[in-house]
């Protein structure tokens, strides 16, 4: 996943180019590059690997100057080295790209044809900057306008000209870019967190929108015509994307769930069993809607099948649930009395975006669920509620998770409020206990030492199962997904019911299976499929929130 950042300003711009590209490691990438104009010339470094080698290149060359751009890739066309590495330059023209261009052979043959170019990298990106170059005549904004109409595919573009040195120009298609506005001083970025320690006035660009930044302010063109659009305050702050002490960002997004969770819940529910989750005209809806659909990818897919089983027993429609990415391949026929709830951490995965924009045009009322303010997903949704996790620096989601449980549950809850299957005696029943939640995840995280230890005991296994029923077979999905994706261990997550139906065959006494076993209506069945794994041998990790002697008996580790 690339990261852009530009700026134009009153300062030295390498600085804070490198500072912002800094913000957007978490990302992931394996090369760096900025260009800066020197007063004279665009003149670019770049490097495969780490901002630091970058770094390293930077301090025997002295870049001065006060506009510039700098971009973080992930290699997609062409290996990750130095030559492939952004900015790209052709003629007069210098750029960064985020997104794919699928047309780039064409244009690359239409370009080597007509106009003799010839091709150092082996990206798409250096395509487009002859592509622009080849438009242009004087005018980099009327050149850029040109080119886009012949990419195919989806792109966040930030570009400069030598010959136009004091502005940059930025264009969206379908990949995020956002302005932040300074005093004095004007930046763009592929994501908030960069623009953070600088400024916390944004503006998000839509889908065919061009920004042109100078030193005396910017001005937003679409279709060729000038727009204008307030900046928003972003309520986040350079410390909340920090580590703060702790080993690395995810762990402290860990241990900031209680906050989070408790900041959503109160923002969305008060005690007297009010709610503020939507405005009055669009509940309407909501009690108008005959089938409820939960669209969403990853983590957020999880915490979508999890809601399934409260907005089945609150608001009694059918409930079904989606990975945005088989969604659109579906013969799917959306009614315009369908709910469709879309749960994104940061409101920009493709995926879920191209599903809302289907369910938008078929004429069903859509809600997003979103962590990132000013995100495409709750612009573009009917409605928003966001989940108050703040920013989510981690690839893998944790904190958000937890907080998109809250606001999925409120909804449910909500949903039978409004459709008049729960009074409020029971709304507040329902909800009143979840204000012990912070500090039952409070309780919850003391357990990290004693988990660290279970950690060393079985970091050497290849292979984890995780079981759960009910409302935990998609926790221990989630489980297993955290284990891949962060230790690079081979993980199932399965309902456990299904045990016997396969996976029964690989447990050992090498298998850890993990179980989510907590007194509930499916106990007895979940303690039967422990016994299961006992009888084979399997090492058998349980949890549950009460001091249980019967699964003390039988279970390897219990907490
Ligand atoms: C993945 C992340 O790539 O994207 C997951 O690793 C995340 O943690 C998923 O759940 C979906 O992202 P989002 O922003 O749409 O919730």
């Amino acid at each position: 996943m690339c990261g852009i950042v530009g700026y134009i300003g009153k300062n030295d711009a390498l600085p804070v180019i490198i500072n912002a590209l800094k913000m957007l490691e978490y990302r992931g990438y394996d090369s760096a590059g900025v260009a800066v104009f020197d007063g004279k010339t665009i003149r670019i470094v770049k490097r495969k690997g780490k901002i630091r080698e970058l770094e390293q290149e930077l301090s025997s060359k002295a870049l001065k100057g006060t506009v510039g751009i700098g971009h973080t890739r992930w290699a997609t066309h062409g290996r990750p080295d130095d030559i492939n590495a952004h900015p790209h330059r052709c003629g007069p023209i210098v750029l960064v790209h985020n997104g794919i261009v699928e047309n780039y052979l064409e244009l690359k043959e239409k370009l080597q044809r007509e106009n003799g170019n010839s091709f150092c990298s082996e990206t798409d990106t250096e395509v487009i900057a002859c592509l622009i170059s080849s438009k242009y005549r004087g005018n980099l904004v009327e050149a850029v306008l040109e080119a886009v109409k012949e990419l195919k595919g989806s792109y966040a573009l930030v570009v400069m000209s030598e010959k136009e040195p004091e502005k940059i120009v930025a264009y969206r298609k379908d990949s995020p870019l956002i302005l932040g506005v300074g005093d004095g001083e004007y930046f763009v970025a592929s994501d908030i967190p960069a623009l953070l320690p600088y400024t916390n006035r944004v503006v998000a660009l839509e889908d065919d929108e061009c920004a042109v930044l100078k030193r005396d302010g910017y001005l937003l063109l679409k279709n060729g015509r000038e727009f204008s659009k307030e900046p928003k305050v972003v309520h986040w702050s350079t410390a909340m994307a920090d580590e703060a002490g702790y080993r690395h960002i995810m762990q402290k997004e860990i241990f900031e769930q209680p906050k989070a969770v408790a900041d959503t819940l109160n923002a969305y529910y008060s005690a007297e069993g009010e709610f503020g989750l939507f405005e009055e005209s669009f509940s309407q809806k909501l009690i108008e809607a005959e089938r409820i659909r939960l669209v969403a990818c990853g983590t957020s897919y999880y915490a979508c099948m999890v809601s399934r089983y409260w907005f089945d027993r609150f608001s009694r429609l059918p409930v079904d649930v989606d990975i945005a990415s088989e969604f659109r391949y579906r013969d799917l026929h959306i009614d315009k009395r369908d709910l469709c709830i879309f749960v994104s951490q940061s409101g920009e995965t493709a995926d879920t975006l191209a599903a809302l924009r289907l369910c938008n045009s078929s004429g069903a009322t859509t809600v997003g669920v979103c962590n990132v303010m000013e995100s495409t997903i709750a612009r573009e949704s009917q409605a928003v509620v966001y989940t108050l996790a703040g920013p989510e620096i981690g690839v893998a989601s944790t904190k958000a998770f937890t907080t998109q449980l809250a606001v999925l549950f409120l909804m449910a809850v909500y949903m039978g409020w409004i459709r008049e299957h729960l009074s409020k005696d029971e709304v507040k029943s329902m909800c009143n206990p979840l204000v012990y939640i912070p500090g039952l995840m409070e309780e919850v995280l003391r357990l990290d030492g004693s988990l660290r230890d279970l950690a060393r005991v079985y970091m050497k296994k290849e292979h984890f199962l995780y079981l759960g029923r009910y409302l935990n077979y998609p926790i221990a999905l989630e489980g297993a997904l955290k284990l891949k994706e962060i230790s690079y261990i081979h993980a199932e997550g399965y309902a456990a019911g299904e045990m016997k139906h396969g996976p029964i065959a690989l447990i050992d006494e090498q298998m850890p299976v993990v179980v989510v076993a907590p007194p509930d209506k499916v106990y007895e069945k979940i303690r039967s499929n422990i016994e299961e794994v006992k009888a084979r041998s399997g090492i058998v990790i349980a949890f549950n929130p009460k001091f249980n002697t019967e699964l003390e008996k039988i279970c390897y580790h219990i907490f």
